[in-house]
């Protein structure tokens, strides 16, 4: 059995996963993943110029997103 996919929430940033995966829009139709790039992050600022891709404009944006899961146990 394949391990689950990770999605991981980056601090005031994008969520990030690592390929392979597929990015399709709202009717199935795949985007052309970024070239050369381990890991895909997607924004969650709105202020990308690349959506569904981050370009790195949450870092102007003063983007705070900060949200953590509870640890097991806790
Ligand atoms: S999360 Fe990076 S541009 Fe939106």
């Amino acid at each position: 059995m394949s391990e689950p996919l990770t999605i991981r929430c980056r601090e005031n940033g994008p969520l990030v996963v690592k390929p392979p995966v597929r990015v399709v829009d709202h009717l199935g139709n795949e985007f052309p993943l970024p070239t050369g790039k381990e890991l895909i992050a997607l924004c969650r600022c709105g202020r990308s110029g690349t959506k569904p891709f981050c370009d790195g404009a949450h870092r102007q944006a003063g983007f705070q997103a900060a949200a953590r899961a509870t640890p097991p146990g806790e």
